[in-house]
């Protein structure tokens, strides 16, 4: 029977990849073994009646042991534990939800609905290395997959509405702090409706400006804001996250670097877990928006269409409403007035199941078919 050590289960996108895990029923056929990096020897999750104890996540003998590894422990884990086990000459497959690997020329991004081609060439060839993808990406493609599938797609502009998870735990945390505070000091003038708005907007301003406003993590208030800035800095004026728009775009599709260029301005904002984009589409030919509609409906089954109007965008398009499924919906689909090969579109899909856990899961199962 396959061994899986499954490292980093019980942080924020281990816990989500468990809870999909058990969901889906996919603790069979192999034995799972569960890694800790500071829990060693403590009793670990229970499956299917079982509680496994944990196994230390440095003891890279036993990790060679395992003929999958799945790691969500992050990428300086990665950083010091895979080499130590390719200088043992380990086989296995690595299934990662960090960044380390994932631009390596031996490494595939995993997206299974959009390039399960590309997987299934890459277990083809030998290549041990399956790394989930940049969780704006990821959305992104299993948005639009079926337009850069007819081969439709010249070039994408995507602005980002990035929630605070993307960020990690403590900056959820730390964003309905903030929530806290501004509705706690402002709450007085809540309660009495004739109370000015213009004392209103200058309270949770004050609130938002004190020095004690906690911002330790996001470094600016995220609560009645938005930062436009995620990640470190290029040296080409992007952010790294906009970089990466175009870098792992090509790579899952298994094109050549920059093929289809990818660029906009990546934003955090207030929602928790689910990220949204406005995407100007610019293709190659004027297809007709029903045929646009039917190639990004048909693509997968977890997009769906959204009427670009009021009343079915306030009700399937917000974060409020995609938290915590895997649903993709787009919708505000129309033709720009730039041309009739222009086409904008939005979407959401939550960052930590599409974005993160759901991909690695799915290409553990792949692995072990
Ligand atoms: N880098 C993303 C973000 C999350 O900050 O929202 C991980 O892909």
């Amino acid at each position: 029977m396959k061994k899986v050590g499954i490292v980093g289960w019980r942080g924020m996108v281990g816990s989500v990849l468990m809870e999909r895990m058990r969901q889906e029923g996919d603790f069979q056929g192999y034995e799972p073994l569960f890694f800790s990096t500071s829990q060693a020897g403590q009793a670990g999750p229970e499956v299917n009646g079982t509680v496994h104890e944990l196994m230390d996540g440095r003891n890279v003998a036993l990790l060679a042991e395992m003929d999958i590894i799945v790691s969500c422990q992050g990428g300086s884990y990665t950083a010091e534990v895979y080499p130590q086990l390719m200088a043992k000459g380990w086989q296995g497959y690595w299934i990662d939800a960090a960044s380390k690997l994932r631009l390596d020329a031996d490494s595939i991004i995993v997206l299974d609905p959009v390039n399960r081609k590309v997987i299934d060439q890459g277990l083809a060839k030998g290549i041990k290395k399956y790394i989930g993808g940049n969780c704006t990406v990821s959305l992104m493609l299993m948005a639009l997959g079926g337009l850069f599938e007819r081969g439709w797609v010249e070039w994408i502009s995507s602005q980002t509405y990035q929630a605070a998870s993307g960020a990690g735990a403590k900056n959820m945390r730390e964003l309905v702090e903030q929530m806290r505070l501004v509705g706690e000091n402002a709450g007085y003038l809540l309660d009495n409706p004739a109370s000015a708005i213009l004392e209103l907007d200058r309270n949770v301003v004050e609130t938002l400006r004190n020095p004690a406003f906690p911002i330790n993590n996001f470094g600016a208030p995220l609560a009645g804001s938005l930062i436009p800035w995620i990640d470190t800095a290029m040296d080409n004026g992007q952010t790294r996250e906009e970089w990466k728009g175009v870098t792992e775009t090509n790579k899952i599709l298994g094109l050549a670097p920059g093929q289809i260029p990818v660029d906009g301005c990546c934003v955090r904002i207030s929602a928790m877990r689910c990220h949204s984009q406005a995407f100007t589409i610019k293709l190659n030919k004027d297809v007709p928006l029903t045929e646009i509609e039917q190639a990004i409906a048909g693509h997968n089954p977890w997009v769906h269409l959204v009427a670009n109007t009021k009343e079915q965008t306030l009700k399937e398009l917000t974060p409020a409403r995609v938290t915590g499924t895997l649903d993709i919906p787009v919708g505000r689909l129309r033709k720009m007035n730039l041309g009739p090969e222009y086409v904008s579109a939005f979407s959401v899909g939550d960052q930590l199941l599409w974005g993160a856990a759901e991909p690695v899961r799915r290409m553990l199962k792949i692995a072990l078919e």
